[in-house]
């Protein structure tokens, strides 16, 4: 795998609503390569339980480089999404600091387990997940169901 330089400046910043409309087009334009879904700002903006504590955009160096939209699906369980690290960025390892610290925030706000759905054909991004902790817990309609339990990481 490639590495970031040591210079690299990541920031991991909470995507509140006002940052999301502050920064939609830079976010959106994250997801634009994405060929298996369109996003648009009424996607992005739409509201879910706790989506506004449970988000996060990621900084490198200033500039919007990866984004996680989170909500409380009820029963402990954060559920993830969309999770999009921009093309530009990717294969640096981003996507793994970034899903652990969206995992941290969720155990902070008192949940215990993350859930995410990935298609069945992304193979790349399973093997990411399952290298994450992820397990497959179902699969339907061309999608798996993956999860792990999340904890806080004491500082
Ligand atoms: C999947 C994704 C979030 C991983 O983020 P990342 O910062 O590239 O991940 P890391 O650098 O920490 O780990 C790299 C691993 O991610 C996976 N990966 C999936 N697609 C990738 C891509 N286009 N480029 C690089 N790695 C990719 C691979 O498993 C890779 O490991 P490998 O080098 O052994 O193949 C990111 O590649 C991405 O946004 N892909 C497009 C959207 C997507 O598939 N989202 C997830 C499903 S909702």
């Amino acid at each position: 795998m490639k590495m970031l330089d040591l210079d690299t400046r990541l920031e991991f910043l909470p995507l509140t609503e006002s940052l999301a409309r502050a920064c939609g087009a830079a976010i959106l334009a994250l997801n634009a390569d994405s060929e298996w879904e369109t996003w648009t700002e009424k996607e992005l903006l739409a509201d879910f339980p706790r989506k506004w504590d449970l988000s996060m955009l990621v900084m490198r160096d200033g500039v919007p480089a990866a984004f996680g939209i989170c909500s409380d699906k009820g029963g402990g369980v954060m559920h993830l999404h969309h999770f999009i690290v921009g093309r530009q960025n990717r294969g640096l390892g981003i996507g793994a600091l970034f899903l652990a610290r969206l995992a941290d925030r969720g155990a902070r706000a008192g949940l215990a387990r993350m859930t995410l759905k990935v298609h069945t054909f992304n193979e790349g991004g399973i093997r990411f997940y399952r290298r994450e902790g992820y397990e497959i817990l179902e699969q339907s309609n061309g999608y798996y169901l993956m999860g792990r339990t999340i904890a806080v990481v004491e500082d």
